[in-house]
């Protein structure tokens, strides 16, 4: 006669074992960062024909604006090429040039042009995000879950403005306190029964 429990011992170990993947995990689990516009950098930070490495949200990111327009891109900073870190490049009108071998590409992550050729090898692109300049901020559109992204693809919504900060000028704001809510340490009266506040509307 079977041990007590035997039979449940026989059981499990005839359980198919799960198979775990990446493709499991992104099918049950939440993305880590959700889909949404994610702040990437002042806009008074990136000046025409200036590029910047930035992580963000876990992604390596080269983020440039071109030489003669106010545009700005966003995509991943590793190269399709030979993985070089685009960063380390420069601003060519409105494409990045890798540092490495010299290719260029253009914001929307395509190969523009290579400087040994004439052929341009446009199977090789990388991502790229959608990107807005709101409120002095940069913005860039990232869907969660590995979905690949190209610039100018339909976003669901576009940043949400806040109409009291729709000029990027500086603003005096009041404060008022109850009187009794300030004290100087150096004496136990109230020191004032209003402060003003100087308040960077530009953030
Ligand atoms: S690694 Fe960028 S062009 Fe070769």
């Amino acid at each position: 006669m079977d041990q007590p429990g035997a039979n449940y011992l026989t059981r499990r170990s005839k359980r198919p074992e799960p198979q775990y993947s990446d493709d499991l995990r992104l099918a049950n689990y939440p993305p880590p960062y959700p889909d949404g516009w994610y702040r990437l950098l002042r806009s008074k930070s990136l000046r025409r024909g200036q590029v910047r490495y930035l992580e963000c949200p876990g992604r390596a990111l080269v983020v440039w604006r071109s030489e003669d327009a106010d545009e700005v891109f966003a995509m991943p900073a590793f190269c399709p090429h030979l993985g070089a870190n685009l960063a380390g490049g420069r601003v060519c009108k409105d494409r990045i040039e890798c540092p490495f071998h010299g290719w260029q590409f253009t914001g929307d992550g395509r190969a523009a042009s290579i400087p040994y050729g004439d052929i341009v090898p446009t199977r090789i692109a990388t991502e790229s995000f959608p990107v807005e300049e709101v409120h002095g901020q940069i913005f860039m559109y990232h869907r969660g879950g590995g979905a690949r992204q190209q610039a100018g693809e339909e976003v669901p919504y576009p940043v949400p403005r806040i109409p009291a900060r729709q000029s990027n000028t500086r603003r005096a704001w009041t404060l008022t306190l109850p009187v009794g809510a300030t004290a100087c340490r150096s004496s136990s009266r109230p020191c004032s029964t209003s402060a003003a506040v100087a308040w960077n509307a530009a953030g």
